[in-house]
């Protein structure tokens, strides 16, 4: 008898020992800003291109189908776990591309991968435009009640909590953690974002709930918490950060993610670490790795590989053979006519002007691919004196200000 209870104390022993050493981790994906129109709704060869490229936000929506299908290829063969879509999912909201968008998505579902949604300010209640046959037509946008039906298998149905007057919502993993997917918009279709004081409640019941349980929380929205520029404070910062960031804080989160900015960056405040993942719509189409789990995270973001997709379905067409080149001239060459003719009212030597645009364009795509180390700025201090005034130079300025260890692709917190 005394043999068997130290044999069964043995063993119960062995059993706790290795559950601690093998901690559960979160297979976790996560992807922002796709905008997303639909090809079918949306022909490029005429006023949608027009549209896209004169608003210098440097969209490549020309192939966005194709690189989306490049992703969830890769995906279905990688398998993760979840994946974390958090927000700006389409164009401009238009009920058309929330509905091709649901049926790209929904092999990913169907393979077991779990789909997580939440909207940003341009998914829900907006004018919504479609662009057939070279022209524009108005078109429907969706409710926040039809948002939450067309994503019933994207999160908006088995989560623990739901928010009534929002789209927020608590999932639980079953594994130590709960990802709080937060709605932050204030008023669909406007730019900035705020918790309300109802959001901020069912928020703090549900951290207690989830402290309560033992359990950490991961939590997910649109806005930002953190300051990551000064440019990109007001209508991209949660109105009632500093209130939000406590809370979290003081909830255990060690990781807030979001988008918004379509900037890759990354910062960190006293606990909690925010990462706003770059746009997917823009070259290089970062998505990001994540593992996580209750004692600590790593984060990696990637670069969607079109040309490996490319290949890999026998693609006759050059500029996906040739993507990594034709994705980073089609973002270059946006921001670098913008540049020249913005820059042309001040600077007025012909060969200088070339020498500037091409510097703030490469500074430009940099920044937005979390690629900074990149650049060559030995320009940078005669650019800021000769082009100072202008649009540009501020915002180079700014993004010249930014700690270099922000504007970076990974980031690892442990205990
Ligand atoms: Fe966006």
């Amino acid at each position: 008898m005394k043999r068997f209870l130290i044999l069964a104390f043995a063993v119960v022993l062995a059993f706790s020992f290795s559950s601690c050493a093998k901690e559960e981790k979160l297979d976790i994906v996560t992807v922002t800003d796709i905008h997303f129109a639909g090809r079918e709704f949306h022909d490029y060869e005429g006023y949608f291109e027009e549209v896209n490229d004169t608003n210098g936000s440097g969209k490549q929506m020309k192939y966005l189908d194709d690189i989306l299908d490049a992703f969830i290829t890769e995906m279905l063969e990688r398998k993760p776990e979840y994946i974390i879509i958090t927000g700006d999912s389409t164009f401009a909201g238009a009920k058309e591309s929330h509905v091709a968008l649901t049926e790209k998505l929904r092999p990913l579902v169907e393979s077991g991968i779990t789909v997580l949604i939440l909207p940003g300010n341009h998914d829900i209640e907006l004018p919504a435009y479609i662009y057939p046959d070279g022209g524009y037509q108005e078109t429907v946008t969706l409710s926040p009640d039809e948002y939450r039906e067309m994503y019933a298998d994207f999160g908006y149905s088995g989560g623990i909590s739901y928010h009534e007057d929002s789209l927020s919502y608590v999932y639980d993993t079953g594994k130590g953690v709960r990802i709080f997917m937060l709605d932050t918009n204030v008023a669909y279709g406007m730019l900035y974002g705020s918790l309300s004081n109802e959001k901020i409640k069912w928020l703090e019941k549900e951290l207690e709930a989830c402290k309560e349980a033992g359990d950490i929380p991961l939590v997910a929205g649109h806005h930002t918490v953190l300051e990551h520029n000064k440019r990109f404070n007001f209508g991209y910062r949660l109105n009632n950060s500093e209130e939000v960031e406590k809370m979290l804080a003081d909830a255990g989160c060690t990781l807030y993610l979001c988008g918004h900015m379509h900037t890759q960056h990354i910062v960190e405040g006293e606990n909690l670490t925010d990462i706003v993942g770059g746009s997917f719509a823009v070259y290089p189409h970062r998505y990001a790795e994540i593992e996580f789990s209750k004692s600590g995270w790593t984060y990696e973001a990637k670069a969607t590989d079109v040309e490996a997709y490319a290949n890999e379905i026998k693609s006759e067409n050059p500029d996906l053979l040739g993507y990594s080149q034709y994705g980073y001239d089609f973002f270059y060459n946006n921001a670098y006519s913008q540049a020249k003719e913005s820059l042309s009212y001040i600077v007025t030597d012909s060969e200088l002007l070339e020498k500037y645009a091409d510097f703030t364009a490469k500074v430009n795509v940099a920044y937005f691919g979390g690629t900074f180390s990149d650049v060559d700025l030995s320009f940078a201090e005669q650019f800021l004196k000769d082009a100072e005034g202008s649009g540009w130079c501020s915002y180079v300025e700014l993004i010249l200000a930014d700690p270099k260890d922000h504007l970076a692709c990974s980031r690892t917190v442990s205990e």
